[in-house]
């Protein structure tokens, strides 16, 4: 890490639970239930799923083999495998998008830290007024934003690794045990039903692209993470392997965390299209039922935010090492920079949820309120964007032939049938499929 600011990962077990500790998080445990919810249950989970695998785990390689390759920041990677000066640009929408996302981001991990004072300070105060008063809003976030910092400022290995590590177990046992409560709740069943029994007129245009964007959240792919946690990892890394489990534990994580929602919140009489304030909703309620409630709620809400943590540090990485790498700053700088203009733009999202009347109100491309619109805006629009010039750039630019041979060293020869399935699909089904589903959004199909 000091000879040259930019480090790499410890072992080989450590850049995959760095790597998961980034797609886990708030992606999976809070937004996937209420994109679910809004979206009509299982339809929509099973959209998803085929999104993560046919585009998700493909792209993931691609990005991992780009950053492994130039040992570089998503502006550098594009800018060193290519003479055009347009390619860069995918690389700065990538940093510009990490601002974006981790400004809405930081208030919701923000509310897992008010959860878990108010389970240490009982008060009265219920969810609608915790998040409508500005000043705990703002102070949550600024704290979590604060925590990042520390992370972030230790650097790779001691920083980002080492939080990783203890992380998955907890929270997956955890997630066990509140299913087969939840799953004995009375009335728990017609949730089972709305998440498992698809409903296949409920799929449409915006489905699937709220299926896609959620699948580039997810895997934290999109934006330049994944080229910049590649840039971190040795040549004997098994690349395709380690994607694989990736996306395996990014997903299980997120079906068993709708399968914890939505029994509960149909045995507590919710409504599932509620928005980004669901399980926030939800989840207090149970515990409130839950012998023990508190204790486990607590529990919840530290793992959550841990969660959330792995993640946030992961997309201030991203405008932190193309400063550092680019522009030469110290890693200091760069995070103090990026952190405090990150705050700025963080603001109104704090306050659209109901401290300022406009700001949470406000209707735009079909969100209410700002963070939603920030949510959308920069999930289903710039991630799908981003993926979509990572393929055409791997599978047409640099090559996948070339990209081919950088996965080799750490693959060996084996298994050629799958680099031929890889490619097919980074070159032609990925891109083809984004487009198309853009295409539609924008009613080029009528
Ligand atoms: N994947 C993270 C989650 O699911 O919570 C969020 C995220 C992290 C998105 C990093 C994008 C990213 F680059």
């Amino acid at each position: 890490m000091e000879q040259n600011e930019r480090g790499v990962w410890g072992s080989r077990l450590g850049f995959i639970l760095a790597a998961a500790g980034s797609a886990i998080g708030l992606g999976n445990i809070w937004r996937y239930p209420y994109v679910v919810g809004e979206n009509g249950g299982a339809a929509f989970v099973l959209v998803y799923v085929t999104c993560v695998l046919v585009i998700g785990l493909p792209v993931l390689i691609a990005e991992l083999s780009l950053g492994r390759r130039t040992t570089l920041n998503p502006v550098g990677a594009f800018r060193s495998l290519s003479n055009s000066k347009a390619w860069p640009w995918v690389g700065y929408l990538g940093v510009a998008t990490g601002v974006g996302i981790l400004s809405f981001y930081l208030v919701i991990a923000g509310w897992t830290l008010g959860y878990i004072v108010r389970t240490l300070i009982p008060t009265t105060e219920d969810f609608t007024q915790f998040v409508a008063n500005p000043v705990e809003e703002l102070g949550y976030f600024l704290g979590f934003l604060c925590l990042t910092v520390i992370v972030v400022l230790g650097g790779v290995e001691k920083g980002i690794e080492r939080w990783s590590k203890f992380l998955m177990p907890a929270l997956f046992v955890l997630l066990l045990s509140l299913i087969s409560y939840n799953l004995t709740l009375e009335g728990s069943s017609a949730g089972v039903e709305f998440y498992l029994k698809p409903d296949f007129s409920k799929i449409h245009g915006s489905t699937i692209l709220a299926a896609l964007g959620q699948a580039f959240f997810s895997l934290s792919l999109g934006m330049g993470t994944m080229i910049t946690y590649g840039s971190y990892i040795s040549k004997r890394e098994n690349i395709p392997v380690s994607a694989t489990a990736v996306v395996l534990s990014d997903t299980l994580i997120a079906l068993l965390a709708g399968l914890m929602i939505f029994p509960a919140l149909f045995s507590v009489g919710m409504e599932p299209s509620q928005g980004p304030a669901l399980v926030f909703n939800v989840l207090p309620r149970v515990f409130e039922l839950m012998p023990g409630g508190a204790f486990i709620g607590l529990a919840f809400f530290v793992l959550l935010a841990i969660a959330a943590l792995t993640s946030t540090v992961s997309l201030l990485e991203v405008p932190v090492a193309f400063l550092v790498d680019e522009r030469k700053w110290s890693r200091k700088k760069a995070v103090s920079i990026i952190a405090a203009a990150t705050f700025v733009v963080g603001i109104p999202s704090a306050l659209s949820q109901g401290s300022s009347e406009l700001l949470t109100t406000m209707q735009v491309a079909g969100q209410t309120g700002f963070l939603s619109l920030m949510s959308h805006l920069f999930s289903n629009l710039s991630l799908p964007i981003g993926g979509f010039f990572v393929c055409i750039f791997v599978g047409w630019v640099w090559g996948t032939k070339n990209a081919v041979e950088e996965i080799k060293l750490g693959t060996g020869e084996t298994a050629q049938r799958i680099f031929w399935g890889w490619e097919l699909l980074v070159k032609y089904v990925c891109p083809l499929t984004i487009l198309i589903v853009f295409l539609n959004i924008f009613g080029v199909f009528g």
